[in-house]
């Protein structure tokens, strides 16, 4: 197989970062970007959008990629293998469909689509044509959370009895950050783009719990910017998540896990990430956290893998994303 020719549509805080990524995948030709407001192209990479760096990309490494206002547009002139659609989450389903009319493979970012039909539809419709979709749960593919994930299916610190995770963030103004503050709601808010991070690391890794109890308040975007929920498994296992974006815009983006095994205690935090922390009644043993930046790089190269090997997207499933979704409307 030659090199996959890939697009990026959306060219905002993901779109860098995948853009970044691909130009470093020797399997990938990134072929065009795509921006509905092409003068966005230049000034967010000199912005560098987002509340925390992903690494970015300069000028000089796009300045011979095509670039086109819109997928359609993109579609008529050029050969795609696959695109990454990463623009906001309204979008999703309008621009997968049209990637899937034409015969292109998909990693679309999360959420996958807040209308779970719209989903099912995308789901099927990958099916049917045999195309790849997955949806980039990049906290599935962070070095920190995969090994508590390794150790929760291996044992090895005996049972989970209870795991509390939390992602804050100021509430987010780059790019069209701003507009959706203007029209609330519409962003889904910090419980879908946001706390669904680890609703989605959470249902993977522990499974679907048999209650949910939630406290949630309103922010900027949406009436849930803020989330306090308890799981409750018949196994005994107790989970805790609080997140949110409800504070001010320059507040500096945490996330982290506590979780307590049988035998040890493990807590992570993206304000120390050097060491994931794994305490017994005796010792206290510093792992390395690694790089969670792995996560953007690993979630794209396995999805090049998955279109080279043709094989279904396991450590990622979009059924398993929709599922996501739901536990997310369980919230409020
Ligand atoms: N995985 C993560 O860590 C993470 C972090 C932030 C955002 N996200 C997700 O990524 C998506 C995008 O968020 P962002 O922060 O990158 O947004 P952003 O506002 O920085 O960028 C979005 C870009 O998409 C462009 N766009 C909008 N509609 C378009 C269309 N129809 N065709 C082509 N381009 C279009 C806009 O002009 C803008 O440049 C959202 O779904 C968000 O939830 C994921």
């Amino acid at each position: 197989m030659g090199k996959i020719r890939i697009a990026v549509v959306g060219f905002g805080f993901m779109g860098i970062t995948h853009t970044m990524n691909i130009l470093k995948n020797p399997g990938l030709e990134l072929v065009a970007i795509v921006d509905k407001n092409p003068e966005n192209i230049r000034k967010n990479i000199n912005e560098q959008v987002g509340n925390f760096s992903t690494g970015g990309i300069s000028e000089k490494e796009i300045a011979n990629i095509k670039i086109y206002s819109s997928l359609e547009d993109c579609i008529a002139d050029e050969q795609l293998d696959a695109c990454v659609i990463a623009v906001h989450t309204d979008f999703h389903y309008k621009l997968t469909k049209l990637a899937f009319e034409a015969g292109i493979n998909v990693l679309l970012e999360k959420p996958f689509c807040l209308n779970i039909s719209e989903g099912e539809e995308l789901i099927e419709l990958a099916a049917n044509k045999g195309l790849l979709l997955m949806i980039a749960h990049v906290v599935r593919f962070m070095p920190a959370y995969q090994k508590l994930k390794n150790w929760i299916d291996s044992g090895e610190f005996g049972n989970l009895n209870f795991l509390s995770m939390t992602r804050f963030s100021g509430v987010p103004a780059w790019g069209q950050w701003k507009e959706k503050q203007k029209e609330f709601g519409s962003s889904g808010g910090a419980l879908f783009d946001l706390v669904i991070h680890d609703i989605d690391f959470i249902q993977w890794a522990v499974g679907i719990p048999e209650s949910i109890e939630s406290t949630i308040l309103p922010g900027k975007l949406s009436r849930h910017d803020y989330l306090n929920a308890r799981w409750k498994y018949n196994s005994g296992i107790n989970v805790k998540i609080e997140g949110g974006n409800i504070f001010h815009t320059a507040f500096p983006f945490q996330a982290g896990f506590s979780a307590g095994f049988e035998k040890a205690s493990i807590v992570y935090s993206s304000t120390n990430p050097e060491n994931i922390i794994v305490a017994t009644d005796t010792e206290t043993i510093k792992i390395p956290g690694g790089d969670a930046m792995e996560g953007y790089s690993g979630e794209l190269n396995y999805f090049v893998d998955c279109l080279k090997n043709k094989t279904k997207p396991e450590k990622c499933m979009p059924e398993s994303a929709l599922q996501s979704i739901k536990l997310g409307y369980k919230h409020v």
